[in-house]
């Protein structure tokens, strides 16, 4: 399955925090494709609904967070040199901001604030993304780390497709992944 040879590329960059940078592409208002590189933080494991879920924080006042109101599908694209591997994975974004009312998903995205660092937690205390820079120093003082601020957000891509390439080998090989409605994958070899 895509998962574990997934985890085997995830192990072997196990010292390389840049590994577990992505990009993350969603589809814009205009109809163009927008993306930008994100850090993947890690699948549920403790949930059978979301279990395939590859989890992402942002900020609401991103321009993702409309875009993906208005159309959640999004395409990761992800590349680990060592194993050489390519994965796209495409699926809907389900978005987890404070109005949220599931208490399962205000669980994990307490969970996911929690588990930050402070110098992460504070970009969600900055001046509004993409607005012109007033001040050169943004003092403010770092947000507690029990409660998430309004602005932070929980993503969750929800994958339907898996392309895995694999550059190595002559010629490389290629498989494709497809998951039904009811959660289980099939698995193609394809040409590369
Ligand atoms: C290495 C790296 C990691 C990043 N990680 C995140 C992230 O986890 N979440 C996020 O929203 N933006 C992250 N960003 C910033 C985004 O690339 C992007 O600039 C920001 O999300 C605004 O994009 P948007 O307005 O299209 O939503 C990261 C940027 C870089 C270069």
């Amino acid at each position: 399955m895509w998962r574990s040879h997934l985890a085997r590329s995830l192990h072997k960059h196990r010292n390389q925090p840049e590994a577990r940078f992505f990009q993350l592409a969603t589809i814009g208002l205009d109809q163009r494709p927008h993306n930008r590189t994100v850090v993947f933080r890690g699948f549920i494991e403790d949930s059978d609904r979301f279990k395939d879920c590859l989890q992402i924080i942002t900020d609401r006042r991103s321009q993702k967070f409309e875009q993906i109101l208005d159309n959640p599908w999004a395409e990761v694209c992800w590349y680990f040199a060592k194993t050489r591997s390519q994965f796209r994975i495409m699926g809907k974004l389900c978005l987890i901001d404070a109005e949220n009312p599931s208490l399962e998903l205000q669980n994990l995205r307490q969970k996911s604030w929690q588990s930050l660092s402070d110098a992460a937690r504070i970009q969600f205390a900055w001046a509004h993304p993409r607005e012109k820079r007033i001040s050169e120093n943004l003092e403010i003082a770092t947000p507690a780390p029990s409660l998430p601020l309004a602005d932070f957000c929980l993503l969750l891509l929800e994958p339907i497709e898996v392309d895995h390439l694999e550059l190595r080998g002559n010629p490389q090989n290629r498989f494709l992944y497809q998951r039904d409605d009811q959660g289980v994958w099939t698995e193609i070899e394809v040409n590369p």
